[in-house]
């Protein structure tokens, strides 16, 4: 590819694909300086409409826009499927409809709540990372690929959690990946790059200038708070985080199934509350044994209860993040039957906000968006040289019981050297019985014999076997520009009023920059992140010399989900 195509108009000259390129780093770096110094200029006029912007010049709804009392108790649910564009919710209300028999009109939860979409690019990028996505809600600012919590020149930005954290709210987070990945963390901590996960973990239980300002955290992720000689732990350095906040007295902990239960549905919570419920990610519903792990809408529940509970009494309600994390995962494997069941394990939780706030005597408000999409998925694939059929097949990703993941985990561990009994394996065992396709070529069981020794491989051929089948198409592993859906509810007459504006910085009917859903839950509440902002100049965001990791090889890290 040549330079000149790599440039965009939109991006003032700098290389779209700056962090892919491993040959001219150093120019890329320095490209990438100047662009902050730009692009700073320009995220901050991005940020400035929301006070000139009342006069309803671009075509939205008519009339003076509601006014919506900061004031007054309320509790804010922003709630993310990373990764989810809107092929993947065709995808899973297809899927749906089919397992279930379900007439054509029945459709997802999530479908009943769609007001508008959302425009995703981050500053340095026209395909943001989660990163920068979740940046953009929680700072309503546009940053750089990578960015947590921090502006385009890597200083921390106050976030909405922290503002509100401050105003009186409790805070919560709940996913379904580690709790230090990059869309909790941006909400939670502020750091360079989303790779710095043991630094995240210190700022997620209060190590940084504001102290403690989450209340809540269920998630996956022990690996960043153990130290590397404790099993399933990673820290670089020695420190044993949960037991530290255990023995500090400031967090109770959960960290399996059985305590989890003990929370009985939120009831029985003591906050702040710090629940590690896996290692790394919860595995994918699809292969979620749930006697090990709750669901994302137990999560939720739990969180609901246990946080509207606490506020009983209080002048303010809560801020909740909630994230259907995985949809992202399944999206970078090529996995559309993981993808599904993720796609439907969100909607449930989703069913379960709904639930909360019809029943909820606090005014409260759940927004649902994704960062991006994922996958570049298409729900229609040319699989002959002929003229195309106008299908795809849900029930291919019905009869697969597992995800390509799991497939791909339980062909490498079986550790079979003798070939004839590895083909056996391969086509009795995963092919046929774990993912119910009898009519495999020679060629796609030689493809996965080879690469029984790599796992990473493997789940590529095993997803593209079952996505073939079903006639399901992928343009990438990688993330994709699409405008993703923005979904919500509320209890509130005057929230509603306003929720259903389409004027930018107002409302969020019609199409929107990301950066708006962060301004719109700052504009409805008493949250001021300016002010936050000033406040975490101190906070130590950067990496440590001693990793000495360039600033290209984080972002050659960061680019990854
Ligand atoms: C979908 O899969 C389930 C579980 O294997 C099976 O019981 C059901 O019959 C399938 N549904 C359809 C419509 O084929
Ligand atoms: C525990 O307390 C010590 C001493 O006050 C403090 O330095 C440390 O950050 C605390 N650790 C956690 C995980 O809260
Ligand atoms: C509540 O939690 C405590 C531990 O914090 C546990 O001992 C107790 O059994 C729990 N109660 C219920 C009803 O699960
Ligand atoms: C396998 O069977 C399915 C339908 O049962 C069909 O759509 C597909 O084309 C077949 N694939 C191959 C490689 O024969
Ligand atoms: C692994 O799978 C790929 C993709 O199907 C195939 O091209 C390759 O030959 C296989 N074997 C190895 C060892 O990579
Ligand atoms: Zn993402």
């Amino acid at each position: 590819m040549s330079r000149s195509k790599e440039n965009s108009p939109l991006l003032g000259g700098e290389s779209l694909s700056c962090y892919n390129s491993k040959k001219d780093k150093k120019k890329v770096y320095l490209s990438y300086l100047l662009n902050v110094v730009t692009l700073s200029l320009l995220a901050y006029f991005f940020l400035i409409p929301s006070s000139h912007n009342h006069d309803n010049k671009n075509g939205g709804s008519s009339g003076a826009p509601p006014h919506v009392d900061q004031s007054k108790k309320k509790n804010i649910i922003m709630m993310v499927t990373d990764g989810m564009g809107p092929a993947s919710m065709s995808a899973a209300r297809s899927f749906r409809q089919f397992r279930d028999g379900l007439a054509i009109n029945d459709v997802l939860t999530l479908d009943k709540y769609l007001i508008g979409s959302s425009r995703t690019r981050s500053s340095s990028s026209l395909v943001t990372d989660s990163a920068a996505g979740a940046t953009a809600f929680s700072c309503a600012l546009k940053s750089y690929n990578g960015a947590i919590g921090v502006r385009p020149d890597s200083s921390p930005c106050g976030t909405i959690l922290e503002a509100l954290k401050l105003q009186g709210y409790l805070t919560g987070l709940v996913v379904t990946t580690r709790i230090t990945d990059a869309t909790p963390a941006a909400f939670s901590s502020h750091v360079d790059f989303r790779s710095q996960e043991d630094m995240i973990a210190q700022h997620q239980l209060g190590e940084y200038p504001l102290g403690r300002m989450v209340d809540l955290i269920l998630g996956g992720g022990r690996c960043h708070f153990y130290p590397s000689g404790v099993a399933g732990g990673c820290r670089a350095d020695k420190r044993n985080l949960i037991e530290e906040a255990q023995r500090n007295g400031t967090w109770s902990y959960v960290g399996d199934r059985a305590s989890f239960d003990q929370l009985d549905g939120g009831h029985n919570v003591s906050l702040p509350l710090l629940g590690l419920l896996a290692d790394t990610d919860i595995p994918y519903d699809i292969d979620r044994d749930s006697t090990e792990h709750p669901s994302l809408a137990e999560q939720v529940k739990v969180a609901l209860t246990a946080l509207s509970k606490a506020t009983e009494n209080s002048e303010q309600g809560f801020f909740l993040l909630i994230e259907g994390s995985r949809i992202d995962h399944a999206g970078h494997h090529n996995d559309p039957a993981a993808q599904v069941r993720e796609v439907l394990a969100y909607d449930a939780a989703f069913a379960e906000v709904i639930k909360f706030i019809d029943e909820s005597d606090v005014d409260t408000v759940a927004i649902s968006t994704s960062d991006h999409e994922t996958g570049g998925l298409v729900t229609a694939r040319q699989v002959s040289e002929e003229y195309p059929d106008y299908l795809w097949y849900p029930e291919v990703l019905n009869n697969s019981k597992h995800s390509g993941d799991f497939l791909a985990q339980k062909i490498y561990k079986a550790k079979i050297s003798d070939e004839k009994k590895l083909h056996k394996f391969v086509t009795k065992e995963i092919l046929e019985a774990d993912m119910g396709i009898t009519n495999y070529t020679e060629d796609e069981v030689k493809s996965v014999v080879e690469n029984a020794s790599n796992p990473a491989k493997l789940l590529y051929v095993l997803n593209n076997i079952l996505s073939l089948r079903a006639q399901i198409g992928w343009t990438t592993h990688g993330h994709s520009a699409v405008d993703v859906n923005i979904y919500a509810y509320t209890n509130s007459e005057r929230l509603n009023a306003k929720l259903h504006s389409k004027e930018p910085y107002v409302g969020l009917a019609g199409n929107h920059e990301n950066i708006e859903i962060g301004a719109f839950m700052e504009s409805i509440s008493t949250a001021d992140l300016h002010k936050v902002t000033e406040l975490i100049q101190d906070t130590e965001h950067s990496p440590k010399k001693k990793d000495s990791l360039t600033a290209d090889e984080f972002h050659a890290n960061a680019v990854q989900y």
